[in-house]
């Protein structure tokens, strides 16, 4: 039932979103942890002792950095300098991939400051892909695309988010980081069914997967990283329906608000992802 890899990439298994306020409790039990991922922007400048740190611990722990900035939808080349930096973060640590966001973060050189959606459009897929294509063949590993939460559809769009994602990874020939807790959240928000999502997007092709908690504030989901994952089980459900379909290499946990007292909490949260992803 699970469909063939597109990529040949290891099984680096399930961990958490690396965060400053976690390092000491990641090191302590790095033996309940099977990978992390970094943010890679906060490697590149300045920051070289940082980065020797992550290059150190990517000799024990396998790591999956994760970019904020790449801004793929913009109506804009890609920044080549930003590129680069972030490319030689993911070969310093040797990573199996790299990911970032389907989405657009700056206009006209200016930073937005969050992940903006972009109008589902055949030509904004086609910008995105050709600009995915370039930044792929000039890391040397597989890029990851991963699905945001946003809060209502973008005017103009004539296609579903899920064929969207399918046409920029088709055509770009790169791969998918499926955030569940994004999909379950615009799920509710923009009343589709995640479940036809997964059923419509190349399963071959995903590669990582990303959980969090979210609230539920005036009738909407919020994506706000603050919460356990059992704020909403549903998403465990959807990673039990998408490990039996998809060639899952890893899930990450992220969590970058109400950080738990108990780093427990967290361990629970890898053991029951390990439990469903194996
Ligand atoms: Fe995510």
């Amino acid at each position: 039932m699970c469909v063939k890899p597109r990529f040949d990439l290891p099984r680096i298994g399930v961990g958490i979103a690396h965060r400053p306020s976690f390092a000491r409790a990641i090191e302590q039990h790095r033996d309940r942890i099977d990978c992390i991922e970094i943010c890679a922007d906060h490697y590149i400048s300045r920051t070289e002792g940082r980065l020797a740190r992550a290059v150190e611990l990517s000799e024990r722990l396998p790591i999956a950095p994760h970019g904020l900035e790449l801004s793929i939808g913009a109506d804009a080349r890609l920044d080549m300098k930003y590129c680069r930096d972030v490319a030689r973060v993911a070969k310093a640590v040797r990573a199996p991939w790299y990911s970032d966001h389907l989405c657009f973060t700056q206009i006209s050189q200016i930073e937005l400051g969050q992940l903006t959606p972009i109008a589902f459009t055949d030509a904004a897929a086609t910008r995105c892909a050709a600009k995915a294509r370039q930044f792929q063949d000039m890391l040397g590993m597989p890029l990851l695309l991963e699905n945001i939460t946003y809060y209502m559809a973008i005017p103009g769009g004539t296609m579903t988010e899920a064929e969207f994602l399918s046409k920029v990874v088709n055509d770009a020939d790169c791969g998918i980081l499926l955030d569940l807790t994004n999909l379950y959240i615009n799920s509710q928000n923009l009343h589709y069914d995640p479940y036809e999502f997964i059923d419509n997007i190349p399963l071959e092709r995903v590669v990582q997967v990303h959980l969090a908690g979210g609230v539920y504030e005036d009738e909407v989901w919020i994506d706000t990283h603050s919460q356990p994952i059992d704020r909403h089980p549903e998403v465990w459900d959807l990673l039990d329906y998408l490990c039996r379909r998809a060639p899952v290499r890893s899930v990450l946990i992220e969590r970058d608000a109400n950080l738990p007292d108990d780093f427990g909490e967290m361990l629970a949260e890898v053991e029951h992802a390990r439990a469903v992803w194996a």
